[in-house]
Parts: structure tokens; sequence; C-alpha cells
């Protein structure tokens, strides 16, 4: 997917995304960013931060830092920023796969539902763990392709499709583990039947 079509894609998002999505991504977001054991004052980045569905689980006690590509999404967070009173929040127009912080600036990276939707994930995880601390934490939520072959099968198939409709449902989770070279502590589905993990990693670099 070319980062213009990405980003005119969910421009075209913006005022109904989280009508479409936030009841199927919200509880993920929730006990991700829950468990991150984020301690007070820390820096925590969230990559692709959208609507910023996000904004009123991470505590108040931490610094957050939110970019996107798309400055529609953006607009939603901002209002929610407003909204919500927070003072420990700013956010950014950027490109996650070429982020415009200095090495190390951040102890933890949040990214949600954005890895299948980037031209290139492994650009953004590169990224990600530059401005991410050595030893720092990297949580991911995704869909990835099914282990089951009927299922993986029909979303490799499906994948023309779904890059349409801004992201691609074809990414195979060992692979991406594998070539974003972290090291996960640990990775697992909300529920038994899910499409969507969580992967927990430490920022080896
Ligand atoms: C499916 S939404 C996920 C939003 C939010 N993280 C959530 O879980 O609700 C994907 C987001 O990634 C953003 N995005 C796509 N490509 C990006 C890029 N290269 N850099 C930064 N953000 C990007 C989109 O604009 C969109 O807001």
């Amino acid at each position: 997917m070319e980062i213009e079509a990405v980003k005119k894609i969910y421009n075209g998002y913006s005022s109904v995304y989280e009508a479409l999505f936030k009841r199927f991504f919200y509880p993920r977001i929730k006990h991700a960013i829950q468990s991150m054991n984020i301690q007070p004052g820390e820096w925590v980045l969230d990559v692709g931060i959208g609507t910023g569905l996000s904004l009123n689980v991470f505590p108040g006690h931490c610094k957050i830092v939110g970019i996107d590509l798309s400055r529609e999404m953006l607009k939603k967070a901002q209002e929610k920023v407003r909204i919500l009173g927070l003072h420990n929040v700013q956010l950014f127009e950027m490109d996650a796969m070429n982020l415009n912080f200095a090495d190390d600036s951040f102890d933890k990276v949040f990214i949600s539902h954005v890895v299948s939707v980037v031209p290139d994930p492994y650009r953004v995880m590169n990224e990600v763990k530059r401005v991410c601390k050595k030893g720092g934490r990297i949580v991911i939520v995704n869909h990835f392709r099914s282990s089951n072959k009927l299922i993986g099968n029909l979303e490799k198939f499906i994948t023309p499709l779904s890059k349409r409709m801004g992201w691609r449902s074809d990414l195979a989770m060992d692979e991406f583990i594998a070539k974003s070279d972290i090291r996960v502590e640990k990775k697992f589905k909300l529920k038994k039947i899910d499409f969507w993990h969580l992967i927990f990693a430490t920022n080896e670099k």
C-alpha cells in the first residue's frame, strides 16, 4: 500500500472509525495498556494513535506522545485530549516509518492495529526500536494471518480487498516477529477464538 493511499483511506475513515471499530478494538487496547506497567514520569509513544481510543486508558502520571499520518484521525484524537482535559499528551502528524524523535526517547511504545496498515512494517519496527530505550517495552496489538490453514488461505486470498479497505490481512505473526528482531516476552489472544494478538516485547536494539 502506498503511503498517500493509506493517508487518504484513514482521512476518510476518521468520522466513522469509532462507530465501526471501537467495539472490536477498544477491549484489547485497554487490556494491553493496563498490562504495560507504565511508571510515573515515563515517556510513552503511541504509534498510529488514530482517533485516540487509547487516550482514556493511559495513566495520568506518564507523558504520552501520539503520532499519526492522518490529519483527520489526529483531529479526533485532539478533540479527545480537549474533552478529557489531558495535559500529558502531545500529538504530531508524522510517518511511523520516519520518526522525527531522537534515539532512546521513549520508555515504552504502543502500536495498535498499525503494523498491517503501513507500507513497510519492518521500517516502522526499526524506527520504534531506535526511539525506544534499550530494555524498553514494545507492545503490539494486531491482526495476523491465522495459523489455521483454511482461514489463513482465505485471509491471503482476500488481501487485495483488505488493502483497498486500508490494511493487509496476510501478515504472518512469526515472520513479523522474526524480521522485527524483538525479544517477545509473551503473546496471546484475549479470547480463545479471536482475530487479534497482543505481543509484549523487550527492545534489545
Ligand atoms: C486501524 S487504525 C489504528 C488506530 C489506533 N491505533 C487504534 O488502535 O484504534 C491505523 C492508523 O494508523 C495510521 N497510519 C497508517 N500509516 C501510518 C504511517 N505510515 N505513519 C503513522 N501512522 C500511520 C492511520 O492513519 C490510522 O490512524
